[in-house]
């Protein structure tokens, strides 16, 4: 296929989902780690990925932070600490603005990079947690995400709570009770979804990508197939932070 004739596609299927977005009277967005790789952070499943290091990937599941909580900072905190310093980019503004503009209820993430709410967006539900603070595993207090950057200072891992538990972060680990968004989120859906906007998700993982199957019609903004993607009324194979602002002005050009 020519350059002219990709372009050409992109066009219509841009006006596609812009139209589709247009009529919707319930759309929500459903995003995952693809969403903020144009901000800097990796995704889990591309051949660049996290879990291309299959080390690192058996370190996340809640049993293996238990058993040594002062490795399983040492291999994430460093990563974690770009994501609190990392900056929205134009994936996330966009939907913000879609938002904004009334044609998205809010935005479902599997992030716990805090990037859609840093972007604007105001209705979020953090389905797999986020880094905002930490959790003891004892008592249940929580505490600000920076006692666990001063114990990697000072030498220190695992950040320990005032009681003596450990502190963890509040995040989904494998194998785990999703966060309390999750059911917020199901809730919401439950009440009707004419229309979800997936951006950068690999669609694999339960129970996350079952929202999906809420959604009466689906748009998949994604450099990947899915196993959704025969579902999609329209499938966008290009780089979100690229489509979604022509998304967005297609939607608001009407
Ligand atoms: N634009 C569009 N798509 C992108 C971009 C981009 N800039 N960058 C990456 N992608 C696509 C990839 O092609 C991939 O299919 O985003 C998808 C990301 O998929 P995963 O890496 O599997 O991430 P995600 O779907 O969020 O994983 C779900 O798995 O390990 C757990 O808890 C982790 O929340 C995560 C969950």
């Amino acid at each position: 296929m020519t350059g002219q004739n990709k372009k050409a596609m992109l066009e219509t299927f841009l006006r596609e989902a812009a139209a589709l977005l247009r009529e919707a009277s319930c759309a929500y967005a459903f995003t995952g780690a693809g969403v903020s790789t144009e901000s800097g952070i990796p995704d889990f499943r591309s051949p660049t990925g996290l879990w291309s290091n299959p080390e690192l990937m058996a370190l996340a599941t809640g049993d293996a932070f238990r058993r040594d909580p002062a490795r399983f900072y040492t291999a994430f905190l460093p990563q974690w600490l770009k994501y609190r310093e990392a900056a929205p980019n134009p994936a996330h503004r966009a939907l913000a603005e879609l938002e904004a503009f009334g044609r998205l209820g809010g935005v479902i993430t599997q992030n716990i990079d805090g990037l859609h709410r840093k972007a604007g967006s105001r209705t979020v539900w953090e389905i797999h947690g986020h880094l905002r603070h930490l959790v003891c595993d004892d008592c249940r207090k929580t505490a600000p995400f920076e006692v666990a950057t001063e114990a990697l200072a000072q030498g220190a891992l695992p950040p320990r709570c005032a009681c003596g538990g450990v502190l963890r972060p509040d995040v989904v680990l494998f194998g785990e009770a999703m966060a309390p968004d999750f059911e917020r989120a199901l809730a919401t859906l439950r009440r009707g979804c004419d229309l979800m906007l997936v951006v950068g998700s690999s669609l694999s993982v339960y129970p996350a990508a079952s929202l999906v199957e809420f959604a009466d019609e689906l748009i998949i903004v994604n450099r990947d197939p899915t196993p959704y993607d025969h579902r999609a009324a329209v499938i966008l194979r290009h780089s979100a932070g690229e489509v979604l602002p022509r998304l967005v002005a297609a939607v608001k050009a009407a």
